[in-house]
């Protein structure tokens, strides 16, 4: 009995120690599990990370990620699908501790306060930094320009104030600065002519002011959103017919330019001037735009089957609508209106379509796949 007792004992002693991982240890890096358990701490123990236990492999824990062949942790996506009001906290130091991050979120979170952590950072191995939906507040932070490795930034939908820093043009690989829905005021930086990879730019619903500048000629940006703002003077940078925009909106700002002499990128697919003190005639290159499906409000004629949907977040196109336009007829038709205001007509495939242009973007609805062009 003894012996066979003993021999159990050495069979199990020699499995642990040919397969340790499999029964001693976790996969979590202790200094990680410790760093999270205390940034848990830090953020008052929230229901969202109830599944944080210590006793567990924070591997498998809720709103985390390791690398697979590190196990260091390289997500925190601390995300709520509804507004959680049950959330309520800064962005501790603790975060600093976590030095693999490449992820990091926290989304609907409105009692998310305070500013963004100068301990940010430190995760210089960050690529994608969204904390949109909050209440942050205070500056965009010049230590962002750091972040060398970052390709998004989305700080949306937060209470941001104060200039946008210039310093962000020096981010070598950002494919997209979303700072939309925020009280950001000054100009657009002149630097922001010289990002190396021209991110979108959304940069809407803020009070930002002055002229926007020429230098942004030189960027090839695919997404522009610039609405509602206090931007005036010249616009006509961002229009070239060499570039390759897909959306740009700089409606409800104070620009005043003459449109009939911009090109426009063939690839646009929504595109919004409405409530400035633009002026000239719409020039014949837009009858070049084959893909446009919608324009200063209107949705255009393919768009019909399918659907342009505008969002606060910029435009969703819906299945089937995959052309707009037919043919335009905007440049003959508007001979002597202006742009900004008024009436717009277009050449459909088979007929001619005059709409009034909305008041208000955000209340253009969805048309039923049977409605004509309309009157
Ligand atoms: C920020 O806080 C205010 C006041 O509590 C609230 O009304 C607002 O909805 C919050 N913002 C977000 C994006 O949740
Ligand atoms: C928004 O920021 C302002 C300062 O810019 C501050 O007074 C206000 O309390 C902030 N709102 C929230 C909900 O944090
Ligand atoms: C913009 O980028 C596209 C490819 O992404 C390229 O074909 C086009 O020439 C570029 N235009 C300019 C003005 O740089
Ligand atoms: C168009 O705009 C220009 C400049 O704002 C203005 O002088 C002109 O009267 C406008 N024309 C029409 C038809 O509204």
């Amino acid at each position: 009995m003894a012996t066979s007792i003993f021999n159990y004992c050495s069979l199990l002693f020699l499995f642990l120690l040919l397969f340790p991982f499999l029964t001693l240890s976790e996969r979590c890096n202790p200094s990680d599990k410790k760093a999270l358990l205390q940034l848990k701490k830090d953020l008052h123990n929230p229901y969202i990370l109830a599944s944080w236990n210590p006793k567990d492999d924070c591997c498998d824990w809720y709103c985390v990620k390791c690398d697979e062949k590190t196990n260091r942790i390289i997500s925190l996506d601390i995300s709520s699908s509804v507004p959680d009001t049950d959330f309520s906290a800064q962005i501790p130091d603790s975060i600093a501790n976590l030095p693999y991050l490449q992820y990091l979120e926290f989304h609907k979170l409105p009692k998310l306060t305070g500013p963004l952590n100068p301990a940010i950072a430190k995760l210089t191995r960050l690529t994608f930094l969204r904390i949109d939906y909050t209440n942050l507040s205070g500056p965009i932070p010049d230590f962002l320009a750091q972040l060398k490795n970052l390709d998004l930034i989305i700080l949306s939908h937060n209470n941001l104030s104060g200039p946008i820093p210039a310093s962000l043009s020096q981010l070598p690989k950002l494919g997209s600065l979303q700072l939309d829905h925020n009280k950001l005021t000054g100009p657009i930086p002149d630097s922001f002519g010289y990002f190396k990879s021209s991110p979108d730019l959304w940069l809407h619903n803020n009070q930002l002011s002055g002229k926007i500048p020429a230098s942004l000629a030189k960027q090839n940006t695919t997404r522009i959103l610039l609405q509602r703002n206090k931007l005036e003077g010249d616009a006509s940078m961002l229009f070239s017919a060499k570039k390759t925009t897909e959306q740009l909106d700089i409606s409800r700002n104070m620009l005043s330019f003459d449109v009939s002499k911009v090109g426009f990128a063939r690839t646009l697919i929504y595109l919004d001037m409405n409530h400035n003190k633009i002026y000239g005639k719409l020039p014949e290159g837009l009858n070049a735009v084959e893909n446009l499906q919608a324009f200063n409000g209107l949705i255009g004629c393919g768009a019909a089957a399918g659907g342009v949907e505008p969002t606060t977040e910029g435009v969703g196109v819906g299945e089937g609508g995959s052309r707009g336009f037919e043919a335009l007829g905007l440049a003959a038709a508007t001979s002597d209106a202006n742009v900004s205001q008024g009436t717009f007509y277009m050449t459909c495939k088979s007929s001619e379509v005059e709409r009034k242009a909305p008041n208000d973007p955000r209340k253009w609805r969805r048309k039923a796949p049977n409605e004509n062009g309309g009157v």
